[in-house]
């Protein structure tokens, strides 16, 4: 059943900060590859349209491909269009410059003399946002030369103000990671570091958070006393396509745990902070994973399950294996797949299992949390219907389909006493009527706001690598292969293996948000 959403009426309450941020100019480092022209470059264009950017505005491109400002202008028209499918404006593409630079002292040089030129041009009063689109290596190098010339201003500088964003992978494990966090830390203050996690951007993503304290009737029961279990999942038809390069170093664990996956999961975990602000609500998640329960070396196959692809079909496409993808070693054992169980240890959650999974190559894309409820604890119809009766699922679909849907048990019509699960549905396409913002947009909005409650702070980097780091440990060291499972399935049977041993079962409302699937296909 779906709940009628004409007869919903949406009442919308502003957040009282809608006004467009102060001028700046958007420096983005990385401007001739991937994530600028499938993400970056479409989520300003958005912002553009949508008159979110502020009047003074500049985009300087830069990498170390000798492009002219028209030939990065050509190439960001021609991704926008592919990736955002909107036709350009002019007003827009000529806000964009281009300069190589080869990184070295004079390169940045020369770049500050060009930045510099570009903000009078613009008016955008010395206030700049530098974007690292770029391997981590370079991280360290950037923030170095960015400080030498003067562009990362110091304390107490408040004529304007400078940022650097980071994209992901922050760190490889927790030593590298604490490593590039002590580098940044000699060029740069905490408050000027935004550590990016797209995940938070999105809008259902952060609906988590209103969802659970914007209402009363769920907080007495967001609890080991009535829920059974959490399972948080992302699910990727798509391989490892031209990523090979970088994924073949890096796995399932660091590109989808320790960074999406583990704020699904803070999110889901987390006492409400007093106050919505920045650090009250980062210190609450640092809770969660402060209260994570360590895994003992010598258990950690049984909490933890890896797997890799292997060749089969996904639709009716055939695909290769992992191991056939091109730059990928015939004989690796980097997983394109984990499931994992993990307790927290904490007052409210103490018992509760929480399930991870995610994986290329699987049967459906999409990625959902569904909250198990425990079971009645007397039937008192158990005279006419001898099976228990199906729990109460909250799904939380992050995508697609955006929405939240509720299962619970009610009668169906007729003289005999039969009872059904029934969905309500909450869908934000017909409810909202408006397309949601992307998650870039969100994000690039709140770093030019300078609200660094979307991003990630150091302590919690450090959290997170503190639990994966032993795992990657573990599986460094360990003589057992990862799982393989073939493309187009749900992951290997030792992932089954890993709920099913605790006489639960993995449940899918992808493709189908009606119907709950036990992950096969199977209807429960
Ligand atoms: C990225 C990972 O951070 O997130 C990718 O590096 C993954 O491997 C992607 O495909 C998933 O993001 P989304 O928004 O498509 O769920």
């Amino acid at each position: 059943m779906t709940t009628s959403q004409d007869a919903l009426k949406v009442q919308v309450h502003h957040s009282s900060d809608d006004r467009p941020p102060s001028p700046c100019g958007f420096v983005i480092f990385g401007a001739a590859g991937d994530l600028t022209h499938r993400k970056l470059l479409p989520a300003l264009f958005d912002l553009f349209r949508a008159q979110r950017l502020p009047k003074n505005f500049f985009i300087l491109g830069v990498s170390r491909d000798s492009w002219t400002d028209e030939r990065f202008r050509k190439e960001a028209k021609a991704s926008i269009k592919e990736f955002g499918n909107t036709a350009v404006s002019k007003d827009f593409l000529s806000r964009l410059y281009y300069r190589s630079s080869d990184g070295t002292t004079s390169g940045f040089k020369e770049l500050a003399i060009a930045l510099h030129a570009l903000e009078k041009r613009h008016k955008t009063g010395g206030n700049v946002l530098f974007y690292l689109a770029v391997p981590p290596s370079a991280f360290g190098d950037i923030a170095s030369q960015l400080h030498q010339q003067g562009l990362i201003y110091p304390a107490g500088h408040t004529e304007a103000w400078s940022r650097v964003v980071f994209e992901k992978p922050f760190g490889r494990d927790l030593e590298s990671a604490n490593a590039l966090n002590a580098e940044l830390h000699r060029f740069l203050r905490e408050e000027n570091i935004y550590r990016i996690d797209h995940y938070l951007g999105k809008e259902t993503v952060q609906n988590i958070l209103m969802f659970r304290f914007a209402n009363t009737i769920l907080e007495p029961l967001w609890n080991r006393n009535y829920i059974d279990h959490i399972q948080i999942m992302a699910y990727e038809t798509l391989g490892v396509e031209h990523r090979a390069g970088y994924y073949e170093k890096a796995g399932a664990l660091r590109d989808m745990f320790q960074n999406h996956m583990f704020q699904l999961l803070t999110l889901c975990a987390m006492e409400p902070p007093a106050h919505f602000t920045a650090d009250q609500y980062l210190d609450e998640k640092a809770q969660v994973l402060l209260s994570l329960r360590p895994v003992a070396q010598n258990q950690l196959d049984n909490f933890v399950v890896r797997g890799q692809y292997a060749k089969g079909t996904i639709g009716r496409k055939k695909v290769p294996g992992y191991r056939q993808e091109p730059e990928v070693d015939r004989k690796s054992q980097t997983e394109t797949f984990v499931a994992m169980k993990l307790f927290i240890d904490n007052w409210r959650w103490h018992g509760v299992p929480f399930y991870l999974r995610s994986g290329k190559r699987l049967i459906s894309q999409g990625t959902e949390i569904l909250v198990q409820f425990k079971q009645i604890p007397h039937s008192i119809f158990a005279s006419f219907r001898h099976q228990q009766f199906a729990s109460n699922i909250l799904c939380f679909r992050i995508q697609p389909d955006e929405g939240i849907s509720f299962r619970f048990e009610a009668k169906q019509p007729g003289p005999e006493i039969n009872l059904a699960s029934i969905n309500f549905n909450f869908d934000y396409k017909t409810t909202f009527h408006t397309k949601l913002m992307g998650a870039y947009e969100r994000l690039l909005l709140d770093c030019m706001h300078g609200d660094r409650t979307l991003f990630i702070r150091e302590d919690i980097v450090d959290l997170s690598w503190k639990f994966i780091t032993p795992i990657l440990k573990h599986w460094e060291k360990s003589k057992r292969p990862v799982a393989l499972y073939p493309a187009g399935s749900w992951g290997p049977k030792e992932a089954m293996a890993l709920i099913h041993g605790d006489g639960r079962k993995w449940r899918s409302y992808v493709p189908n948000y009606n119907i709950p699937t036990d992950g096969y296909g199977k209807e429960l």
